[in-house]
């Protein structure tokens, strides 16, 4: 199949994949790491990332026994936090029945393990028969047939036609040359069809438009919220909390403060930033204060290491933002 055959000798060479054509054993913690991480982000991003915590956690026994926090703080930066959560609850569930399963519907009924994830899995590290669909594939799928409907519209569609390009060949293998062609060629603005080994195939690329399939549904505008945290600091250290489990950034180390209000910010004099969660914008102002709350949880962390408190993108960018200022500004000069 010239798709599989373009993956022999083009396959990303990635740190949880084995070669094309690899036939020995396969262990499924780092493909289910892997896949846990890229959900959502990129390869990019990924790759250093799941080579400390394969470092850190070289078993899934091993990172089950783990404290939750410590996961949490190793996961910090990657966002939607949901999955780190989940990754302990599976690597608990996974060490206490003594190994991952092989089928698709055993794996799915893992914590943070959806349809795609099992069936990737399932596929990968197993070698079983998985129709393996993300949006990659779902891109491609709908290029070749030129599907004029938005993705969402098409689903049990994609899905049978998806299942052709699977029947008869190894699944795990299809998934991965179908990710890399969504990745680097069938990507979703510029794709490269000269360089496509299935573009003779492809009703997109014979109508002239590509790009134009599959249709995107225009965006509905974020809504805004506003936040306060505040800056307590003493002695070289900050303050900081652990968020709430449930809920945004659940279990996550953080700047204190009141909960984010619905709507755009108020005008004010306080140092802000930005910053884009899937379903939000955040304003997120910075207040000093001189000493902790009463009956507030937290503890205080040297400034000279915050990298190592395990803080998510919105307070790096917070802490980020009041140590710039103050180096152009110093308070006490
Ligand atoms: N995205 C999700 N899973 C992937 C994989 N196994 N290889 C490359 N990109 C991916």
């Amino acid at each position: 199949m010239k798709l599989l055959d373009h993956y022999s000798t083009n396959a990303r060479a990635l740190p949880w994949r084995h070669p094309p054509g690899h036939d020995g054993p396969r262990d499924p913690y780092p493909i289910w790491l892997s896949e846990i991480m890229l959900q959502q982000t990129t390869v990019a991003t990924v790759t250093p990332r799941f080579e400390r915590f394969l470092q850190k956690w070289p078993s899934v026994e091993g990172l089950a026994a783990a404290p939750l926090e410590e996961l949490l703080g190793e996961w910090a930066g990657l966002g939607y936090y949901a999955r780190a959560r989940n990754l302990h609850g599976c690597a608990v569930k996974v060490a206490e029945i003594g190994g991952f399963p092989s089928s698709e519907a055993a794996l799915r009924q893992l914590p943070g393990i959806g349809d795609y994830t099992a069936a990737a899995i399932a596929a990968i590290a197993f070698g079983e028969d998985a129709v393996v669909i993300d949006t990659n594939v779902e891109r491609v799928v709908a290029r070749l047939h030129a599907i004029d409907r938005p993705i969402k519209d098409v689903r049990p569609q994609i899905r049978t036609l998806a299942g052709e390009l699977y029947a008869g060949v190894p699944s795990g293998e299809m998934a991965q040359a179908l990710m890399d062609l969504g990745a680097t060629i069938c990507r979703p603005k510029n794709p490269k069809c000269e360089a496509c080994p299935i573009a003779d195939d492809c009703k997109a690329y014979a109508s002239g438009n590509p790009q134009a399939f599959p249709p995107r549904p225009a965006k509905a505008k974020r809504p805004e919220r506003h936040g306060i945290a505040w800056w307590i600091e003493l002695d070289g250290q900050l303050f900081l909390t652990r968020r709430a489990d449930k809920g945004m950034l659940g279990g996550m180390a953080a700047l204190p403060g009141p909960d984010w209000q619905d709507g755009e910010a108020p005008p004010s004099p306080l140092p802000a930033i930005r910053h884009v969660f899937t379903h939000f914008a955040l304003t997120l102002r910075i207040e000093q204060r001189s000493q902790p709350p009463a009956n507030l949880e937290g503890w205080w962390h040297p400034l000279d290491r915050l990298e190592e408190a395990g803080l998510p993108t919105l307070y790096r960018k917070a802490a980020d933002a009041m140590l710039a200022q103050r180096k152009e500004a110093p308070l006490h000069a």
